[in-house]
């Protein structure tokens, strides 16, 4: 199947295809969302169907959920499983201490309670997820719809105060109208060049009333399996 793929995502795949291998009889597994993530559902699939592989999946989006179903995959939600043997999940952006973004696909507030609730927390990546500091890629934080932009301001003005670089926060659309969550709430996506201090902010940005919860994953992530174009795979 590789063999036809373009080179990212023949990088997500043999991430995706590698990172099964974390995966038991018996475990229950969080499953992320996104194009990577995507791919693992799908591997986790074949098992099913084609190795007898038993687990339980909890999905951390409505698409992973149906994905899940369609290819044979026992969903539960996170009450039934109560806690996760592993969770194998996509990230926009990856740093030497395993700290991650995540977010660009609108699901970072079920993404990092279902991390959170597990064991075990395998990202996987294509290299071009990799930096040195995170940052690059807008920051995506949840936010509730009431007084979303007074909380937009509040958050401005905590950048100038902690001396971020880039202060923009731009609201994420969906067409003409707010992209809204799974949780029905909105996304402002924070463009800030570089993050020198992620977990005080993000400490910081979980104070404010209005904010649900941010893409800052800080201190969750235990392995990156990381994939690249030519088919190769590494584990950091
Ligand atoms: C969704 C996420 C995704 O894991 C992240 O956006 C990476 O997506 P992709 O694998 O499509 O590059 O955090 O909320």
């Amino acid at each position: 199947m590789s063999q036809e793929l373009s080179p990212i995502d023949k990088a997500k795949f043999v991430a995706a295809k590698r990172a099964v291998d974390f995966v038991e009889d018996g475990m229950r597994v969080g499953l992320g969302t996104g194009s990577t993530a995507a791919w693992m559902v799908r591997c986790l699939g074949e098992l099913v169907r084609d190795d007898g592989l038993k687990i339980r999946g909890v999905p951390t989006s409505t698409r992973t959920a149906e994905l899940a179903r369609g290819v044979g995959i026992e969903v539960i939600t996170l009450d039934e499983a109560k806690w996760l043997d592993l969770t194998i999940d996509g990230a926009d952006e990856f740093d030497a201490d395993l700290n991650l973004i995540k977010g660009g696909g609108g699901a970072l507030l079920q993404e990092k309670i279902v991390a959170t609730a597990s064991d075990q927390m395998v990202v996987i990546a294509d290299i071009g997820k990799e930096v040195e500091t995170l940052g690059a890629f807008p920051l995506p934080v949840e936010v509730i719809p009431f007084g979303w932009q007074t909380t937009k301001s509040l958050i401005e003005e905590l950048l100038i105060s902690m001396d971020v670089l880039g202060r923009e926060a731009r609201l994420r659309m969906n067409g003409a109208s707010p992209f809204v969550t799974d949780e029905g709430n909105y996304i402002l996506d924070l463009h800030l060049g570089r993050i020198g201090n992620a977990q005080q902010l993000s400490l910081a940005m979980n104070q404010m009333p209005g904010v649900v919860e941010n893409g800052l994953f800080i201190d969750i992530c235990d392995v990156v399996v990381l994939g690249y174009g030519d088919g190769r795979v590494e584990t950091r």
